[in-house]
């Protein structure tokens, strides 16, 4: 596939990297999302791409990603796919926050055309830092649009670039909050140059046609939530779920995927009743291998964050809004 166009758009969507503190060089004390992505662009130290390539921004939402929503995704999704249909256009590269920035990475993954590179990127430190992370990121993260090895949703931080399945925020404080698992990054990003240490992982991982839009009504998506087995866990949240009207339960599982015995019961008792129900595990690393004695269906090697998007995803597919 050979990608043309000359633009990267550049679509901001708030996170620290767009954080600004009241006291110049504070790391933690400040609030996401205050610059516009045109002003973070405005102050990288290249003024431009290297022509004929040129750089847009354009301001997508304006939040801390903890916040993310059904409509922020659905108006990211909308404005991806039509940049991806714009031949004008030759990749993406959203800044996000870091908090759910690899559930949006899997969102987009799964849902639009690997046609062009569209490349998420983010900052741990805020715009107002002595030493912001973010404008080597944006950096990287415009060079990495712009390689035409590169199709589809991938992440870049701290020079890492990592494919959506395995990309994991690891640690809330460091500059290099991100890594993939047992898997590794695919790549780093070394002055403006991709070097490959993997393939470049195939494109989504579903079978199906992804739907074309995303509805913007968050009452329109279906309702899936996450529980956590744990010591002395109990089945009565399964069953107050079950009761409010949840379409599907992810459950991060201890281990191997195993189940408190009170949350498996109350598991079994919601997929009786109709509720989809995935198991994932707690640990970050590896996949629950084998089949557990409980026989609930297993997430496909998914993080719980992740696999409450496939479901999610899923659902939307097997009822979809009229
Ligand atoms: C956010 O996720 O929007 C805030 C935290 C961050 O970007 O590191």
């Amino acid at each position: 596939m050979q990608v043309i166009g000359t633009k990267i758009v550049v679509l901001g969507t708030g996170g620290t990297i767009a954080g600004s503190s009241a006291r110049a060089g504070d790391n933690v004390g400040y609030r996401a999302g205050e610059r516009t992505v045109q002003s973070l662009l405005d102050a990288l130290p290249v003024a431009q791409g290297q022509p004929p390539l040129a750089w847009v921004a354009e301001q997508i939402a304006q939040i801390d990603s903890k916040d993310a929503d059904a409509s922020f995704w659905s108006q990211l999704h909308a404005r991806c796919r039509e940049h991806l249909q714009d031949e004008r256009v030759r990749g993406i590269v959203v800044a996000h926050g870091t908090d759910t920035l690899e559930e949006t990475a899997w969102l987009l993954a799964e849902t639009l055309p690997a046609t062009k590179p569209l490349v998420l990127t983010c900052a741990m430190r805020p715009a107002t830092a002595a030493s912001p992370d973010g404008p080597q990121n944006l950096l990287d993260a415009v060079a990495l649009a712009s390689d035409a090895r590169a199709l589809g949703v991938s992440v870049v931080c701290a020079g890492a670039v990592h494919a959506p399945r395995h990309v994991q925020k690891m640690s809330p404080y460091r500059v290099d909050a991100f890594g993939s698992g047992d898997a590794g990054p695919t790549g780093w990003m070394e002055e403006g140059r991709l070097r490959l240490v993997h393939p470049w992982p195939p494109a989504r991982s579903v079978g199906a046609e992804p739907p074309q839009t995303l509805p913007a009504d968050p009452g329109a998506w279906p309702w899936v939530e996450i529980v956590l087995s744990h010591a002395s866990a109990c089945g009565r949240q399964v069953d107050a779920l079950v009761s409010a009207g949840v379409r599907g339960i992810v459950v991060a599982g201890t281990g191997n995927g195993t189940l408190h015995h009170a949350l498996e019961v109350a598991l079994l008792r919601a997929q009786e009743a109709g509720v989809a129900v995935r198991v994932s595990t707690r640990c970050p690393l590896g996949v629950v291998v084998g089949r557990p004695a409980h026989g609930l269906p297993l997430a496909d090697g998914l993080s719980p964050v992740k696999a409450r998007i496939s479901l999610l995803l899923e659902l939307m597919r097997s009822s979809p809004t009229p």
